[in-house]
C-alpha cells in the first residue's frame, strides 16, 4: 500500500451540517480540508426530514424553546449549552437563509410546524420533508465558493495522529477500490463524523453512521460521556422486505395517530399528550404495547387527514412508501421504534474542545450536554450549525502550531496497516459486525435489564480481538468502530442503574435523583479494558 503525507492548517472530518459549518468558519484563518468517507452529501443530514426547531415565530420565545429542551432532557441537560443553542439558533438559521437555504413558507412567512414535546409550532422545514437535504445543499454550495476549502470524498479516517498528547491530524484511507494511506498533518482537527445508528441492526440512520468518530477519539485519548443515552425514534416503517425508513414525527405533529393491531389508539393510556409525548415515552410505550399484545404490529394512521394533504406535505415519504406498495394516505403504515440518534458522544465543552488537545468535536459525534437524557425533536440540525460554528471559532483561536508529527510515527502506522499482521479473515469480521449489531438491538435496545446487558457484555468480550484489527479496508475498520461504540454503550447502560430519558431499565424502572443526576464519563485513559470492567 502506498502512502503520502499532506499538510494543512485545519482538518475537518465529516461533511454534514456540523462539519460544513465548522469549515466555513475555519477557512477565514487558513486552509481547510473536509473529509467525507463516502460521497460528500452522504450522511444523516441529507436524510433529515421533519425540520429545524427555532424560536422565530411571532408567538414563540427563546425562553419557551429553552424550557421545552430542558424538560425533555430529564434533568441532565447542561443549562448553559441549551441557552447557547436556543439563543444563537435564530442567527444561524437567518445566516443559512442568507446563504441560499430555502424553507417552506405560508402567507409569505416561514411556516412553523408542530412536533412532539414542543409547546409552540416551532419547526421550519423544506420541501415538506427534505429539510436536511436543503441545508446540506446550501452549505456545500457556500463552502464551494470559498477558496480555502478543499473537499476529499471517499476519505476514510482510520485513526488520529497523536504525538506528545496532542492531536496532530489523522491517518486517512483515500480512494474507493484500492485506497492509499494519506497522513494528514493539521494544526487542529475537528471531528464531525455524525452518529452511530448502525451499531444497532434496526436503525433510521444511513450506512455511514457507524460511530467512527467516537471510536477514533476514544482510541486517541479523548473521553466519552453519556453513552448510555441512545434515542429510538418511534415511527420507523417496518414491513417485511422493506428497508427501515423514517416516518417523520411531523406526521404525528400534523395529526397522525398510533394504533395497535386491534385498530385502537393506545398512547392516551401512557401520556396526556398521547402521540405528541416526548420521543422516549412514545418509543417505550410502543415497546410495552408490542409486548402486551404478544408481539403484534403497531401502525401509524394518517387516513383521516384531508385528501391530498399527506402527499403534499410529505412528498418524499409518500413516494418512498408508494415504492413499497403502501399509500400513506389510505393504508395503515406498520411502524416500530428504531435506533435514531446518539445523545452521548465525545465529551466536549461549549466550544467543541475535547479532552484531547488539538481535537475539537461538533454535531452528533459530540456531547456538550445539550440534549441531556433525551433530545427534543428537531434540535439536532440546530445543534449542528450552532456548535459547528463555535468549534470552528475555537479551533482557529487555539493557537496550535503547525503539526510536527514525526515521520517515524507515520511510518509505523503505515507498516502496521500494510503488514497484514493485524488482519482477520473478511468473513469473520463481517460476521462479528452483524453479531454486535443484532446483540445491541436485542439486549441494549429500547428497554434494558441487567440480564440482557450482561449477556451483551459477554458477547462483546468474546469479540474483543476485533479491536486490534488494522487493515486498509474501510468496511472492516468500521466493524472495529462498531465494536468499540457497542462496548461503550453497553458498559454505560450497565452502570446507570435507573431509568431516565432514553435509558429505560425494566429492573430499575424509576428515575433516581439525586444519585443519578450526573453524567457518566468513560475515561480514555482506562482504554478498552475500562469498558469491560465494573
Ligand atoms: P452527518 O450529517 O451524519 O455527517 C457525518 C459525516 O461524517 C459524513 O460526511 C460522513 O461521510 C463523515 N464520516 C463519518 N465517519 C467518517 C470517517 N471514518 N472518515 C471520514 N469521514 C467520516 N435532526 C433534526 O434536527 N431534524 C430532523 O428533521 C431530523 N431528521 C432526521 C431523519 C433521519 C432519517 C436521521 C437519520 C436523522 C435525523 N435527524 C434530524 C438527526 C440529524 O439529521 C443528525 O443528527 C445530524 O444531521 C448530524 O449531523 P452531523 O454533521 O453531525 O453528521
Ligand atoms: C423526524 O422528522 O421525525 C426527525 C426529527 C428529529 O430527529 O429531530
Amino acid at each position: 500500500m502506498s502512502w503520502e503525507t499532506r499538510e494543512i492548517d485545519f482538518l475537518v472530518i465529516g461533511s454534514g451540517v456540523a462539519g460544513l459549518r465548522a469549515a466555513i468558519e475555519l477557512q477565514q484563518a487558513g486552509r481547510v480540508l473536509i473529509l467525507a468517507k463516502s460521497a460528500v452529501s452522504e450522511g444523516s443530514t441529507e436524510y433529515a426530514q421533519g425540520g429545524v426547531a427555532v424560536a422565530l415565530s411571532d408567538d414563540d420565545r427563546i425562553s419557551f424553546h429553552e424550557q421545552d429542551t430542558l424538560k425533555v432532557g430529564a434533568g441532565l441537560c447542561d443549562k448553559e449549552a441549551v441557552q447557547i443553542l436556543v439563543t444563537e439558533g435564530p442567527d444561524r438559521i437567518e445566516e443559512l437563509i442568507k446563504w441560499g437555504a430555502s424553507f417552506d413558507t405560508a402567507d409569505g412567512k416561514l411556516w412553523f410546524s408542530r412536533e412532539a414535546a414542543h409547546s409552540r409550532d416551532r419547526i421550519i422545514h423544506s420541501g415538506g420533508d427534505s429539510t436536511g437535504a436543503e441545508i446540506e445543499r446550501a452549505l456545500i454550495a457556500k463552502a464551494r465558493t470559498l477558496d480555502n476549502i478543499e473537499f476529499v470524498d471517499y476519505g476514510f479516517t482510520v485513526d488520529l495522529i497523536v504525538d506528545d498528547g496532542i492531536c496532530k491530524g489523522a491517518f486517512v484511507l483515500v480512494g474507493l477500490d484500492v485506497p492509499r494511506l494519506v497522513c494528514v498533518k493539521a494544526r487542529a482537527t475537528v471531528l464531525a463524523t455524525g452518529g452511530a445508528g448502525q451499531v444497532f441492526s434496526f436503525t433510521t440512520n444511513p450506512e455511514v453512521a457507524t460511530g467512527d468518530g467516537v471510536a477514533i477519539a476514544f482510541r486517541a485519548g479523548a473521553d466519552l460521556v453519556d453513552m448510555e443515552f441512545v434515542q429510538f425514534h418511534p415511527t420507523t416503517l417496518c414491513a417485511e422486505g422493506v428497508p427501515a425508513f423514517l416516518l417523520s414525527e411531523a406526521m404525528r405533529g400534523e395529526g397522525g395517530v398510533l394504533r395497535n393491531s386491534d385498530g385502537k389508539r393506545f398512547m392516551e393510556n401512557y401520556h396526556e399528550d398521547a402521540e405528541l409525548a416526548p420521543r422516549d415515552i412514545v418509543s417505550q410505550a410502543m415497546a410495552s404495547e408490542i409486548k402486551a399484545t404478544g408481539g403484534r404490529r403497531l401502525y401509524l394512521d394518517l387516513r383521516h387527514l384531508p385528501a391530498g394533504f399527506v402527499k403534499g406535505r410529505f412528498p418524499r415519504i409518500y413516494e418512498t412508501c408508494l415504492g413499497h406498495g403502501l399509500r400513506a394516505d389510505l393504508d395503515l403504515l406498520p411502524v416500530h421504534p428504531a435506533a435514531h440518534y446518539m445523545i452521548g458522544g465525545v465529551k466536549s465543552d461549549k466550544n467543541g474542545r475535547t479532552t484531547l488537545m488539538g481535537l475539537f468535536a461538533c454535531g452528533e459525534v459530540a456531547c456538550a450536554g445539550v440534549h441531556g437524557a433525551n433530545r427534543l425533536a428537531s434540535n439536532s440540525l440546530l445543534e449542528g450549525v450552532v456548535f459547528g460554528k463555535r468549534a470552528g471559532q475555537a479551533a482557529q483561536a487555539s493557537g496550535l502550531a503547525p503539526s510536527s508529527a514525526p515521520d517515524s510515527l507515520l511510518g509505523d502506522f503505515h507498516r502496521a496497516m500494510g503488514s497484514g499482521s493485524h488482519e482477520l479473515p473478511t468473513d469473520e469480521v463481517i460476521a462479528a459486525r452483524e453479531t454486535v449489531r443484532k446483540t445491541m438491538w436485542k439486549q441494549v435496545g429500547i428497554v434494558r435489564d441487567a440480564e440482557g446487558l450482561g449477556s451483551a457484555d459477554e458477547c462483546l468480550r468474546a469479540l474483543e480481538h476485533i479491536s486490534g484489527l488494522k487493515t486498509p479496508h474501510p468496511q472492516l475498520m468500521e466493524a472495529r468502530n462498531i465494536f468499540y461504540v457497542g462496548a461503550a454503550i453497553c458498559h454505560a447502560a450497565q452502570m446507570r442503574t435507573e431509568s431516565r430519558g432514553t435509558h429505560s431499565r425494566s429492573d430499575y424502572p424509576k428515575q433516581s435523583d439525586p444519585k443519578w443526576l450526573r453524567h457518566l464519563v468513560l475515561s480514555a485513559s482506562d482504554g478498552l479494558e475500562g469498558l469491560f470492567s465494573r
